[in-house]
């Protein structure tokens, strides 16, 4: 029944700090974590992780090297482990069939092969992965029709629902944990098997168990439930911005009823991270397939309010600033997607730089997390110009100096920090008139306002 080793093949933001809390709750399983990025490896063996995650470095500082272990010996871990997670990224695919929605499932698929062409005893093989429905099958029918004499491998389903920012929260207090399997008698035994790691500190009743196709559609189905009420009432903050409603308010309404919650009713300058996007994509694709064309339609509503969002946000600082911003120096404060993040990734604080550039803007941008290296990745792969961005583009090591001199603040994160500003001083070194935009709805604009600022709120006639 036990699982002594366990592999993880995928060392990112899920493969990292999930197997380094199983470690954690585990000391008797041996975890290794393994990817072919020698220099990510390089970094997880290190001081400096390669992921900033709040707690994380205490669990791995007190598990590495006693029973969690990152390498790039891939096929070592894989041979030697009873259990393997596959943690590695299901991008959207940028060719061929499904362009621009399906999920690409090649990394998935060559770590199957991987496996079959390794493995040489019994191995229980979960996707932790998010995927399409179905996805399983492919991976079994690899597995199977690779399999070597003496070996057999059961796949389970065990969708990841931690976020950024509170990862190590999530992980040790999980809403709940998801586990599918086939229902046959080795199925199920397989799926024992990982509730009984689960079990070191999760309580049973928290475990969900159910058949595989259900539990990779509902990491989905979460995801576009979540991405939805962002979507949903950031569409309702564009009506309050014309009626003079108040989004929070509204919200705190709405949220105090009980069937609805007030969770996930920030409006925001749009929702953004590596995953709500893509999943929806996968989701809406999925249903063309299925020929449901109507269900396709609405889920894809949740994409497309989302970027209009972004751009309703963004047109709006263009038009406050006399509707031109060519060579005005406009700082941005905030470039991960959410706070407690150095992750930037479909950051919609890339989407506003980037549409602020080709306007001609100049951007003093500030992040109390991102590597200044990643703020010019991204944004010479949005511009199409390391040059133009070179140029045009000044990172500052905190918000005092990134503000100075310039036409407009634009919030793009809603870091803590921000919100115990001196504003007072920022005021007296901007350019007059000096206007913010509050991309978050983090800052006390009416005494931004009393400063002398023109303010602009996400949800609210200023
Ligand atoms: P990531 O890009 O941070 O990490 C994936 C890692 O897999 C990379 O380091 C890559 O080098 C490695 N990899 C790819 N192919 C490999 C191979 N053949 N052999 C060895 N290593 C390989 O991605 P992530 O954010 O950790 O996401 C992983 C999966 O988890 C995705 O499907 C994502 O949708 C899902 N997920 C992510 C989050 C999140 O918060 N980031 C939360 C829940 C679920
Ligand atoms: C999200 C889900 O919350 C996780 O459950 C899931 O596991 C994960 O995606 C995934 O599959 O990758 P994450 O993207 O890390 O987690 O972070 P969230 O807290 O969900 O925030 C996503 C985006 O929505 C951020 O840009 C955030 O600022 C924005 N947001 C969130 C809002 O604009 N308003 C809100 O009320 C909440």
């Amino acid at each position: 029944m036990v699982i002594e080793k366990i592999c993880c093949i995928g060392a990112g933001y899920v493969g990292g700090p999930t197997c380094s809390v199983i470690a954690l709750k585990c000391p008797e399983v041996k975890v290794t974590v393994v990817d072919k990025n020698k220099e990510r490896i390089k970094q997880w063996n290190a001081d400096k992780l390669p992921i900033y995650e709040p707690g994380l470095d205490k669990v791995v500082k007190e598990c590495r090297g006693k029973n969690l272990f990152f390498s790039v010996d891939v096929e070592s871990a894989i041979e030697e482990a009873d259990l393997i997670f596959i943690s590695v990224n299901t991008p959207t695919k940028t060719c061929g069939n499904g362009k621009g929605r399906a999920a690409d499932l090649k990394y998935v698929e060559s770590v199957a092969r991987l496996i079959a062409d390794v493995a040489a005893g019994d191995k229980i093989v979960v996707e932790k992965s998010t995927v399409p429905v179905k996805a399983a099958e492919s991976i079994m029918n690899i597995l199977r029709a690779n399999q070597k004499p003496g070996v057999s491998y059961q796949i389970l389903s065990n969708p990841e629902f931690l976020s950024e920012g509170t990862a190590i929260d999530n992980l040790l207090n999980a809403d709940r944990v998801l586990i599918g399997g086939e229902e046959t008698k080795e199925g199920q035994l397989a799926i024992e098997k990982l509730c009984w790691i689960y079990e070191h500190w999760i309580p049973r009743s928290k475990i969900l168990t159910t058949n595989t196709w259900s539990s990779e559609l509902s990491k989905l189905a979460a995801n576009a439930f979540l991405a939805q009420r962002i979507s949903s009432i950031n569409s309702l903050s564009a009506v309050c911005e014309f009626t003079g409603a108040n989004v929070s308010e509204v919200a705190k309404a709405i949220g105090t009823d009980t069937r609805i919650g007030n969770k996930f009713l920030n409006a925001s300058v749009g929702f953004g991270g590596s995953c709500f996007q893509k999943d929806i994509l996968n989701l809406v694709y999925i249903c063309e397939c299925l020929n449901l064309p109507e269900v396709a339609a609405y889920w894809q509503q949740v994409i497309d309010i989302n970027e209009y969002q972004k751009s309703r946000f963004t047109s709006k600082v263009i038009e406050s600033l006399f509707n031109t911003v060519t060579d005005k120096r406009i700082s941005i404060l905030g470039f991960a997607f959410k706070k407690d993040t150095g992750d930037t990734r479909e950051s919609p604080a890339i989407y506003v730089a980037k549409t602020l550039l080709d306007e001609g803007a100049k951007l003093n941008i500030y992040d109390p997390k991102v590597e200044h290296a990643q703020i010019f990745e991204d944004l010479t792969y949005a511009t199409g110009s390391k040059e133009y961005v070179k140029e045009r583009v000044s990172l500052f090591p905190n918000a005092y100096s990134a503000t100075e001199k310039t036409h407009a603040i634009v919030v793009c994160t809603e870091w803590d920090e921000f919100i115990t500003l001196d504003f007072r001083k920022i005021y007296d070194g901007m350019m007059k008139p000096a206007y913010i935009f509050d991309g978050r709805m983090i800052l006390d604009d009416e005494k931004l306002s009393k400063i002398g600022f023109h303010v602009h709120t996400i949800g609210k006639r200023n």
